[in-house]
């Protein structure tokens, strides 16, 4: 089957003075289509440098990421925005809402940017992505009026405003509480089952049957695969 994500022998490193840092060592790995693939680790492993790889933000110092058919590193800076609007959803720690948008002001203009949902249909588009992960009645109020698990809910929306093939989560739940962490989660899982990709990132356990894949980082590299189906040819494969 074919890796809507494939890393392929990436290795990022960082250079600060005459220091020379390498965050992620040859790292590969491939994630299907509609799958749901949790990367674990502590603090420091990688993590977000791996997700930065993933979406474009960043770009490895060698080794190939291809994301959704296309080798992203072959697109110029402006080519890469437009190609991360259409086809990944990032949600961070934080939200990242914009204080001076209301939430529907906020997908709207997620939506404006990548310009692919017709404009009489965006509010419309807003609202049922809100109805989905419930906060259909705070569409008009301020990120400040909402709860954190609301904005981080809100977020979700935004992250999905372009019908995005995948959806990739920094820590999303590291700031909830774990009731409102498991809103979060269950809403994931609803994404997955409607056949998004989803790649969340965190520094917790996970329940690891809940996932297609759990990615083990330590120091950079992967330690560990855990592919979650027993029917599943990669399934007990590790390093
Ligand atoms: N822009 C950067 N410049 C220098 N070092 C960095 C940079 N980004 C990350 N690192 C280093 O790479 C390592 C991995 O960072 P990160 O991917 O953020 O880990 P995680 O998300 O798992 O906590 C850390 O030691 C961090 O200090
Ligand atoms: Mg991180």
């Amino acid at each position: 089957m074919e890796n809507i994500i494939e890393l392929e022998q990436v290795t990022r490193k960082f250079t600060q003075g005459e220091r020379t840092f390498t965050a992620l060592k040859n790292v590969g790995l491939g994630v299907r289509k509609g799958e749901y693939v949790a990367v674990v680790g502590k603090s420091g492993s990688g993590k977000s440098t791996l997700l930065n790889l993933i979406t474009g933000i960043d770009h490895p110092s060698s080794g190939h990421v291809r994301v959704n058919g296309t080798d992203i590193h072959d697109l110029s800076e402006s080519e890469l925005a437009r190609w991360r609007g259409r086809n990944i959803g990032i949600v961070f720690q934080f939200f990242q809402l914009i204080p001076t948008l209301t939430i529907i002001e906020n997908i709207l203009l997620a939506m404006e940017f990548v310009n692919i949902v017709p404009k009489n249909e965006r509010r419309n588009h807003a609202r049922t992505l809100l109805e989905m992960v419930s906060i259909v009645d705070h569409a008009n109020k301020f990120p400040a009026a909402l709860s954190g698990g609301e904005q981080q809910r809100a977020a979700i929306a935004r992250a999905l405003a372009n019908d995005p093939d995948i959806l990739v989560a920094d820590e999303p739940t590291g700031n909830l509480d774990s009731t409102t962490a498991a809103s979060v989660r269950a809403v994931f899982s609803e994404l997955v089952t409607r056949g998004t990709t989803v790649v969340v990132v965190t520094h917790e356990e996970v329940d690891q049957q809940k996932f297609d894949q759990v990615i083990t980082l330590q120091d950079g590299e992967i330690t560990h695969f855990n592919f979650g189906d027993p029917g599943d040819e990669r399934h007990g494969k590790c390093l």
